[in-house]
């Protein structure tokens, strides 16, 4: 693609883009007081328009129907998580049996590791990406305290260049195979938080399980953002959140993949509840747990269901959008505009603005981490004032996450407009 850093160049985009008209099916926050340039769905995704709606029949058929709502509201409540699996398993390449909606992300990465992370004899480690966000360091941590292990000794670290940010595939898998005999757990943010690199999945995957060890991943950030393939590339277990990407609203519902190879084995030990147990007999209050064959037996409670429904107005549009492959493919172009920019104003400017992370865009998703040499908190908070709505991330990193969904070629143009201005009258200072 030839891009130009011109309105006309960005407003031709626009008139071509075949899922432009997705935009308007969300709210634009109104705070800035003027034009808002959100950048921030990597963070928390714009209110699909259609939420409230389904927000509001929940409480009208609480209203009407109080307790009969389990079995009579429009979507009888007894089966409300059933409403996401074929959305989450088309988002995450799944079967619907192997997706499930539940609780929070971090308590599910421990309900995950309950099962998957079993130390036993030498094979007790865990191996990571340095610097992962903190909730899994303090999950991952917390679980080899809790097995009475030393987090120094069991957590291979694979560092990312303090350079780039990015981590070296080659390294990491160099570590995977050096450690073959001690690696209990394979465990890594599919895209990384901060660089927005997004790992060699299946190759990752592979090396994992051909060192005998389980594979599972944290897709906060590729879940709605990056094509994933979960069953075919024989991942063991995932989990994500539905409020980045996923449009869901702030601290809803995530989402769980568990292999199909693992519905059915006795050997893992889970941690159960009621909403595992076998639907026909789980009202009989049976004494013993006899699980649902399906991701649905990790389940622990019944459904939040006014936290979920926003997720189903989301889910909804993405399937309109046509998937995650449509989707992928205005947003290689979108954010491969917001590269361009970035670069020509580096260029324009001669301030050596960075861009952390890979510059190949098929190892990245919709995110670009800026730095900006010295002033990067300054240039951040005139940004903000100009209603660039984007986020700070200690020490140096602007992010900016232009989602195909609702985010514009123009509104990649104007935040590189009010870039080059601030820019221009910083050098003048
Ligand atoms: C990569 C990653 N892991 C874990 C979390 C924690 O999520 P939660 O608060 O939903 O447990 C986040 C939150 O942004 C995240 O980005």
């Amino acid at each position: 693609m030839d891009y130009r850093f011109d309105l006309d160049f960005a407003r031709s985009q626009d008139a071509h883009d075949p899922l432009a008209r997705f935009r308007d099916a969300f709210h634009f926050p109104t705070f800035t007081g003027g034009p808002c340039y959100y950048f921030t769905g990597n963070s928390l995704g714009l209110q699909p328009r259609k939420a409230k709606d389904y927000l509001n029949e929940e409480l009208d058929d609480w209203a009407r129907w109080g307790v009969e709502g389990h079995t009579k509201a429009r979507r009888p409540w007894l089966r409300y998580h059933e409403y996401f699996a074929e959305g989450m398993a088309a988002l995450t390449g799944a079967d619907p049996t192997e997706v499930v909606a539940m609780n929070g992300l971090t308590v599910n990465l421990h309900l995950l590791m309950a099962t998957f992370y079993r130390p036993q004899g030498r094979r007790t480690k865990i191996l990571c990406e340095g610097k992962a966000f903190p909730s899994d360091q303090y999950a991952l941590h917390s679980q080899l305290r809790w097995h009475g292990l030393d987090p120094a000794e069991h957590l291979v670290e694979v560092q990312p260049d303090p350079e780039s940010g990015l981590i070296d595939e080659e390294e990491l898998i160099g570590l995977i195979d050096e450690h073959r005999d001690e690696l209990a757990l394979v465990m890594i943010g599919g895209v990384n938080y901060y660089s927005g690199q997004w790992f060699a999945m299946e190759r990752i995957t592979d090396a994992g399980k051909r060192a005998g060890a389980m594979v599972g991943w944290d897709l906060a950030h590729a879940v709605g953002n990056v094509p994933l393939h979960l069953h075919k590339w024989n991942v063991d277990f995932a989990a994500w959140c539905s409020y980045k990407y996923l449009n869901a609203g702030p601290g809803a519902v995530s989402g769980v993949f568990i292999h199909r190879q693992h519905h059915d084995t006795s050997d893992l030990p889970r941690l159960e509840g009621w909403w595992g147990h076998d639907k026909d007999s789980r009202f009989a209050m049976p004494d013993r747990f006899k699980p649902i064959p399906s991701a649905e037996a990790w389940q622990l409670s019944n459904a939040p269901v006014f936290s979920m429904a926003p997720l189903l107005a989301s889910l909804e549009l993405f399937a309109e959008a046509g998937g995650i492959s449509a989707l992928r493919k205005k947003s290689l172009l979108l954010t491969g505009y917001l590269h361009f920019v970035m670069e020509s104003l580096s260029r324009e400017s001669g301030q050596n603005l960075k861009i952390l992370g890979p510059k190949e865009p098929e190892k990245r998703g919709c995110q670009l981490s800026l730095v900006v040499p010295e002033r990067g908190r300054k240039v951040f908070e005139a940004l903000s004032a100009k209603g660039v709505v984007a986020d700070w991330r200690e020490p140096a990193v602007i992010r900016l996450a232009p989602v195909p969904l609702y985010n514009s070629f123009e509104d990649v143009y104007r935040f590189g407009e009010i870039l080059a201005k601030i820019l221009k009258d910083e050098a003048e200072k």
